[in-house]
C-alpha cells in the first residue's frame, strides 16, 4: 500500500502569532486551488504562535505540530512544555529530537526516547528526527550512527506505536546550508533507516513508517527526493516560511 505524502513545515524560531495567522491565511488563499490536500500537510509554529495558528487553519486540511515536549505530564522543568499542554492548545504532531535541539540544548537517544513515549502517551503523533553530521558522513559512519539513533531513539516502542511514528532523515550538513543530499544519497540512507525498523519491529511496520527528507528541500528539488522509493515526504525549514514557497514545494513533491 502506498504510503501518503506528508510535508512538514518546521518554522523553528520564526513567526509570532500576528506573523504565524498571517502565512496561514496566505495558505488557505491558494488553498482550492491547488492539490495541497493530497498530502498530509504540517506547520509547527513555536508554542507562542500555536493558539493563533490553531485558529486559523480551523476548516482546513492543515494540522498543527510543535518543535518539542517534556517527558513529564507537568512539574518542575522551567522552558519546557507538556504533553498535555500540547494536546489542549489543539497540536496533533510534535518534532523530536531535531538536530538543533541534539547540537544546542543537549538533546540525547535516551531524551529523545523519553519525550517520544510523552507524545504517544498523549496521542501525539511523532515527527523523529535523525542525521548525521558532515564528519560522521566524511568518516564513512553514517549508517552507525542512524542505526544508533533508532536503536535509542525507539527503545521500548511497541510496534503499534512505531507504526504512527514518522521518522524525519536529516543529514545535519544539509540543513539551512543549502546542500541538499542528492536523491541517490537520501535514498540510500532511508533505505537503511527502513531497514533497521524492519529489524526491530518487522517488515510489516516498517513498510508503514512514513520517511521524511529534511535538509534545504525546496520546491526545485522535491520532486525528484519524494519520487525515491523509500522517501515518504519532507520535513521544510527555510521554504515553510513563505506560503508560495510551501505550497510549490508541496505540489513537486506530489509530483504535480
Ligand atoms: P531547512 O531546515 O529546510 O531550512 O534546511 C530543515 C529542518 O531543519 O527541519
Amino acid at each position: 500500500m502506498a504510503r501518503k505524502v506528508i510535508i512538514a513545515g518546521n518554522w523553528k524560531m520564526n513567526k509570532n502569532a500576528a506573523e504565524g495567522k498571517a502565512l496561514i491565511e496566505d495558505l488557505k488563499a491558494a488553498c482550492g486551488k491547488c492539490c495541497c490536500c493530497e498530502a498530509d500537510v504540517v506547520v509547527c509554529p513555536p508554542f507562542t504562535t500555536i493558539g493563533a495558528v490553531v485558529e486559523a487553519v480551523k476548516g482546513t486540511a492543515i494540522k498543527v505540530g510543535a518543535q518539542n515536549i517534556h517527558w513529564a505530564d507537568n512539574g518542575a522543568f522551567t522552558g519546557e512544555i507538556s504533553g498535555d499542554m500540547l494536546k489542549n492548545a489543539g497540536v496533533e504532531y510534535v518534532i523530536i529530537g531535531h538536530s538543533e535541539r541534539r547540537q544546542y540544548f543537549g538533546e540525547t537517544d535516551a531524551t529523545v526516547n523519553a519525550r517520544l513515549k510523552a507524545a504517544l502517551k498523549y496521542d501525539l503523533i511523532p515527527i523523529v528526527c535523525v542525521g548525521e553530521l558532515l564528519d560522521e558522513r566524511e568518516s564513512g559512519k553514517t549508517e552507525e550512527v542512524l542505526t544508533r539513533q533508532i536503536k535509542g531513539g525507539f527503545a521500548d516502542i511497541s510496534a503499534e506505536d512505531m507504526a504512527k511514528t514518522i521518522v524525519a532523515y536529516e543529514p545535519v550538513w544539509a540543513i539551512g546550508t543549502g546542500k541538499t543530499a542528492t536523491p541517490d544519497i537520501a535514498q540510500a540512507a532511508h533505505k537503511h533507516i527502513r531497514k533497521e525498523i524492519a529489524a526491530l519491529f518487522g517488515e510489516e511496520v516498517a513498510e508503514k513508517v512514513r520517511i521524511q527528507y529534511g535538509g534545504s528541500m525546496k520546491a526545485s528539488n522535491a520532486r525528484e527526493l519524494v519520487a525515491q522509493k523509500d522517501i515518504d515526504g519532507g520535513l521544510i525549514g527555510g521554504a515553510a516560511l513563505k506560503a508560495a514557497d510551501f505550497l510549490d514545494l508541496i505540489k513537486e513533491a506530489l509530483g504535480k
